[in-house]
């Protein structure tokens, strides 16, 4: 008898190394139809009518992200579907992005940016766009996962004193005491605008928000008026609750620093993640077992 090789469907295209390893081992399927596997973006919805679309045949969906809010997961354990992820070999990636915006942040590296390049007329003087240290500041940590404890870890070396929040944490008293609120949390139901107008509230006039974590885990909104009205003094965003649209009113702030979904965007961690995506599919596919990072 033959072997058929599975097929696997690729939602956007990969590094040229990940996919290289996928023709190895799978016929690359042009949708999701009949596809044995899938290798998600999170800019896909893997809900009840994808998972019907593809068909009873598929067995394995990776997600090309740690995250996995883009996937319904009950939906795929009623079909016996397994979903996997990508933990762990993004985790420094995204934790030195969130160190990137408390610093650019901090310093007004890119309020800076801006000025220089309108040709803004400046030589150097000593109360020109001065900024913060990050020595010193109390940085509260949301979310106790991997990448929390590194961003803490690693503020830790600049100086910083960091406090983690996780479940079951009194979050309100939390918020009061930091200098800056950097968000580490999943999306789920409820995660999903932990940071509203109260929250923002109970923040010191002097304190910043980082998000590398979902956009959605903030009310955007609600965020844009409070750095607006001098709620807390800034934010550094990596996501945004309607990506890729950004609220309108965040583009005319000087204290905001806006990256667009950089997290884990080092060719390195993307060729990692693909590396970790197939070997998810060959586990189901190939090998007839659960995969190491099955979620
Ligand atoms: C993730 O993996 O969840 C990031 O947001 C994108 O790499």
């Amino acid at each position: 008898m033959r072997f058929v090789r599975p097929s696997v469907h690729i939602s956007a295209p990969v590094p040229a190394e990940v996919e290289e390893a996928l023709r190895r081992d799978f016929d690359l399927a042009d949708g999701p139809r009949g596809a044995d596997g899938i290798v998600a973006m999170l800019t896909v919805t893997v809900d009840d009518a994808y998972l019907d679309a593809a068909g009873p045949q598929l067995r394995v969906v990776a997600n090309y992200a740690v995250g996995v809010n883009n996937i319904d997961l009950e939906a795929a354990r009623r079909r016996g579907v397994v979903v996997a992820n990508t933990p762990d070999v993004l985790t420094g990636a995204t934790a030195e992005l969130a160190l990137t915006l408390m610093l650019s942040l901090l310093r007004r590296v890119t309020e800076g940016d801006r000025f220089v390049r309108r040709r803004e007329p400046w030589q150097f003087s000593l109360e020109f766009m001065l900024g913060e240290r990050l020595e010193g500041k109390a940085l509260l940590v949301v979310g106790a996962g991997r990448i929390g404890r590194e961003t803490a870890r690693l503020a830790e070396a600049f100086g910083a004193r960091a406090v983690t929040a996780g479940r079951g944490d009194d979050l309100d008293a939390l918020l009061a005491e930091a200098d800056i609120v950097s968000l580490h949390v999943p999306l789920t139901v409820e995660t999903r605008h932990l940071i509203d107008a109260r929250r923002l509230r109970l923040m010191k006039p002097t304190a910043v928000l980082i998000n590398t974590a979902r956009g959605p885990v903030v009310d955007e909104a609600a965020l844009a008026e409070a750095l607006r009205d001098g709620v807390i003094a800034g934010a550094g965003l990596d996501v945004y609750e309607r990506e890729p649209e950004v609220t309108e009113a965040l583009l005319a702030l000087e204290n905001v620093v806006l990256a667009p979904h950089l997290g884990s965007a080092t060719r390195d961690t993307r060729i990692a993640m693909g590396m970790l995506c197939v070997e998810a599919l060959r586990a189901v596919l190939l090998e007839g077992h659960t995969p190491a990072n099955a979620v």
